[in-house]
């Protein structure tokens, strides 16, 4: 298959709806000529192997895997290996969860935050991206590609509180990651910052109570409004190709980076068009 990924084997994490991040980019990638791989949250696999059955080829029954249990973790590299014995070329990371303090309709006030939740929420978001780094490295090829997803976390966002600050250890894990995997195996890792998309993560911020409902719209308006090229909360094609991107040979040089797949917003300060009469 032609494409810039032909050739190339990678295992996508995360899909849980076809609305899922890690589903646009699974199809995506597939696009671009690759072969992928799927891991999906044990207790879910039913559900996830229905749902993968919808992108535009065939895909194995999805690993299971828990990126907080360490057997989980320990078994991937021999599962991946049964699926894909000439290894891995990209990964990608598409993990996040804030357990019900934190985020969407029972949250708590950001102050009062409880320790134990933040660091669940530390440990899914931003720690399994070392964990992950660490169980697929055996089985990566060398100048491969990891990727995890980002929401641009240099300003406090209503309502995305601890998650925020989760993303902004994200960024640093990526980090080291990049050190660890690139003096290994000359791997790069990245992350890709996306604008509001409509996925469950993003539903469970708001809630679905309307008044909650009603700021996530305007998140979404505000971002549109925001970015010069627009922006769409309904279409992940856009960050599913720029992750396709960063998979492939086509950015050699850029490792413990962020690409900003928002539209442009986060790099420009709006007014409503009224303000400016
Ligand atoms: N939706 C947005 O607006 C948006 C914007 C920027 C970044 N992101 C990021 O994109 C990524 C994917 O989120 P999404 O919006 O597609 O939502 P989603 O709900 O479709 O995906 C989140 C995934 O995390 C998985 N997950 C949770 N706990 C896990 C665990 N312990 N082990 C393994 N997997 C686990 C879930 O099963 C699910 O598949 C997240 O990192 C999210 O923060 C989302």
């Amino acid at each position: 298959m032609s494409g810039i990924l032909a050739g190339k084997t990678v295992l996508v994490t995360g899909i849980i709806t076809d609305a899922s991040i890690a589903f646009a980019t699974a199809a995506q990638a597939q696009e671009a000529g690759a072969k992928v791989i799927i891991t999906g949250i044990p207790e879910r696999l039913r559900l996830i192997n229905r749902i993968a059955k919808r992108l535009p080829h065939e895909v194995p029954d999805a690993i299971g895997l828990d990126v907080t249990d360490e057997e989980s973790l320990a078994a991937l590299a021999d599962q991946v290996r049964a699926l894909a014995p000439e290894g891995l070329d990209g990964v990608v990371h598409s993990i996040a969860f804030a357990p019900r303090t934190l985020m969407g309709p029972d949250a708590l006030p950001f102050l009062e935050g409880p320790g134990p939740d933040v660091a669940k929420a530390f440990e899914i978001s931003a720690w399994s991206y070392a964990s992950l780094a660490r169980a697929v490295l055996p089985v990566m090829n060398e100048g491969g590609s990891i990727v995890g997803m980002d929401f641009d976390p240099r300003t406090a966002v209503p309502d995305y509180n601890w998650m925020g600050v989760a993303k902004a250890a994200l960024e640093s894990v990526n980090r080291y990651v990049a050190r660890e995997v690139g003096y290994a195996k000359k791997v790069r890792s990245n992350l890709v910052a996306a604008g509001p998309i409509k996925t469950l993560a993003a539903k469970a911020i708001s809630g679905t109570a309307t008044d909650d409902a009603k700021k996530l719209n305007m998140l979404n308006e505000y971002w549109d409004g925001a970015s010069p090229i627009g922006w769409n909360v309904d279409d992940p094609t856009p960050v599913g190709k720029s992750v396709v991107a960063l998979l492939s040979d086509w950015l050699p040089a850029t490792t413990g980076s962020i690409v900003y797949v928002d539209g442009g917003a986060s790099h420009n300060t709006w007014f409503p068009e009224n303000m400016l009469g």
